[in-house]
């Protein structure tokens, strides 16, 4: 069957009345909870509560077989172009592949390179932790200051709140990404100098932010301790090795990134490094771990019993079938709060695009816009919405079984609101007499990944099954899922602005924006 004849069938199946309701696919499919449940490294997927019929299941994996899903996995663990603006690789499981397991990007072979880098990472890391790395007066290092924006902050930050559990014991980390100075004044403050390492993170090494983050902290280093201090208190994570030397930060300080890995997919490099220096011995590791064994799940399985591939195929059919247009993320872990902004990165970023990766328009949407917060906080700010609001939302569940604080009463609410906000999406529930407004329409879709605990491999596997879903996705849309080219524009208007507000000038601004420069540099 060609791919339009499928859309077709899709289009189709998701007007008629059995997609409609979600109480009735559970009555009208006895092997339903059998057929869309899946048990994977790391986690169990409940997709039985997505608005998908054994109809358009099938309809939508005969697309994926259509669009040559598993041939473009297979492309990308083989080290192909599968970046073509960029012409590059997306060799982001070759960072974290078990040892044995042969990489190559464009045909050369990065498996070593890989573990020398780890090594080296290892080391450093360990150093920093055993006080054995020292600053310029010969005191150990017990602070990190990690600079990075994007891509290379937002990773970092969500894996030391969410594994608190498994913080190195006097290793202090600190992030500072935003432009706003208050930021790294904040990053900084009450550091002490001589026990601090800043570790620059960036794969370009010409990001604005980073750059003029990493400017100040050289300064507060060189100012506390003299001009030889960056030798040994700033260290670098970057592609581009001339323009760390140019910041003067030493070889020996400095990590590489590769071509071959996005910003977005790149937690698992040495972009990770203060993280490995701040976290228990082993934890890095065992995150590699998680994300591997999701990696071989998502090689080997058959899409239909693959769990971020099946994902993905749900996702395509709420947004483009059944229209909607936004998902929310809700992990009902207070520790997990920031996987709602990385994911944003992950999934908006990859696929908030509307041309094919062969130049042509794209028809179908890959990203819905994603939101989120942790459960159950978000219960009292936008569940209003997703159960009343007219426009519906797919919710993604994330819940851990293992009670980690030792707090039955606790542990026990939290997991009973998060099944109970999907039961209750579903199901609804009608309006008394002359009560309108308490009417729940119910037969809102959802999925619940259900975890055995908040652990570095399931916090791994975890964000590899959400790269999966992200790339099978692109792929049933034909886009590219690798580069970004969305955000240049953005940061080269800003140089033209910035231009103006220096120096006092509106020329070529649009009226709006001249007034408000005008504002800004003549304050009433
Ligand atoms: O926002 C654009 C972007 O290029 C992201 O893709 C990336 O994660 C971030 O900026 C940071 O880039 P870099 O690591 O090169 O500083």
């Amino acid at each position: 069957m060609s791919e339009k004849t499928i859309i077709n069938t899709l289009s189709k199946l998701a007007a008629t009345p059995s997609s409609s309701s979600l109480i009735r696919l559970f009555d009208d499919e006895p092997s339903r909870l059998q057929r869309l449940s899946i048990q994977a490294p790391g986690l169990y997927a409940d997709f039985s509560k997505q608005k998908v019929d054994e109809k358009s299941l099938n309809a939508l994996l005969a697309y994926a077989e259509a669009r040559n899903l598993g041939g473009f996995f297979a492309a990308m663990r083989a080290g192909e172009v599968v970046n073509p603006t960029e012409h590059r690789a997306a060799q982001h499981m070759a960072l974290r592949a078990p040892k044995g397991e042969n990489f190559t990007a464009l045909g050369t072979n990065i498996s070593e390179t890989v573990a020398n880098e780890r090594a080296r990472m290892r080391a450093f890391a360990d150093d920093i932790r055993n006080g054995k790395r020292q600053g310029v007066t010969g005191r150990a290092i017990r602070t990190l200051v990690h600079i990075g924006i994007g891509g290379s902050d937002l990773g970092p930050r969500l894996l030391m709140q969410a594994l608190k559990r498994y913080h190195a014991p006097g290793i202090d980390l600190r992030f500072a990404a935003n432009l706003d100075a208050a930021d790294i004044n904040d990053a900084l403050s009450g550091c002490d100098p001589e026990a601090t390492l800043v570790i620059v993170v960036s794969k370009s090494f010409s990001t604005a932010e980073t750059l003029a983050n990493a400017q100040v902290a050289r300064a507060w280093l060189v100012q506390h301790l003299g001009e030889d201090a960056p030798t040994l208190h700033m260290a670098a994570v970057s592609t581009n090795l001339a323009a760390t030397a140019d910041f003067g930060i030493t070889d020996d300080n400095v990590f590489a990134m590769h071509d071959w890995v996005g910003g977005r997919y790149s937690l698992w490099s040495s972009v990770g490094l203060s993280v490995m220096a701040a976290l228990k011995e082993g934890a890095f590791e065992d995150m590699l771990a998680g994300a591997a064994a999701m990696d071989a799940h998502a090689l080997t399985t058959p899409v239909a019993q693959n769990a971020p591939l099946l994902s993905g195929l749900i996702q395509f059919w709420n947004r483009n079938f059944l229209h909607m247009q936004s998902r929310a993320i809700v992990p009902y872990a207070a520790r997990l709060a920031l996987l709602p902004s990385y994911l944003q990165q992950l999934i908006m970023e990859s696929n908030g695009k509307s041309v094919r990766a062969d130049g042509t328009p794209a028809d179908l949407v890959a990203s819905p816009v994603i939101f989120g917060a942790e459960g159950t906080n978000a219960q009292h700010a936008f569940f209003q919405q997703l159960h009343q609001g007219p426009d519906p939302a797919s919710v993604d569940f994330i819940g851990f079984i293992a009670d980690q604080e030792h707090n039955p009463g606790h542990h026990h609410g939290v997991l009973a609101n998060m099944l109970a906000q999907s039961r209750a999406l579903m199901g609804g529930s009608p309006a008394p007499k002359d009560a309108p407004h308490k009417n729940f329409t119910g037969n809102r879709p959802s999925t619940t990944l259900l975890m055995d605990a908040l652990s570095p491999f399931s916090l791994g596997a975890l964000l590899a099954f959400y790269e999966h879903e992200t790339v099978t996705q692109a792929v049933l849309c034909g886009i590219n899922p690798f580069d970004q080219w969305g955000v240049e524009l953005g940061k080269h208007v800003a140089l033209e602005v910035l231009s103006h507000l220096e120096k006092n000038t509106t020329q070529g601004m649009d009226a709006s924006t001249a007034a408000l420069i005008k504002r800004i540099t003549h304050p009433r």
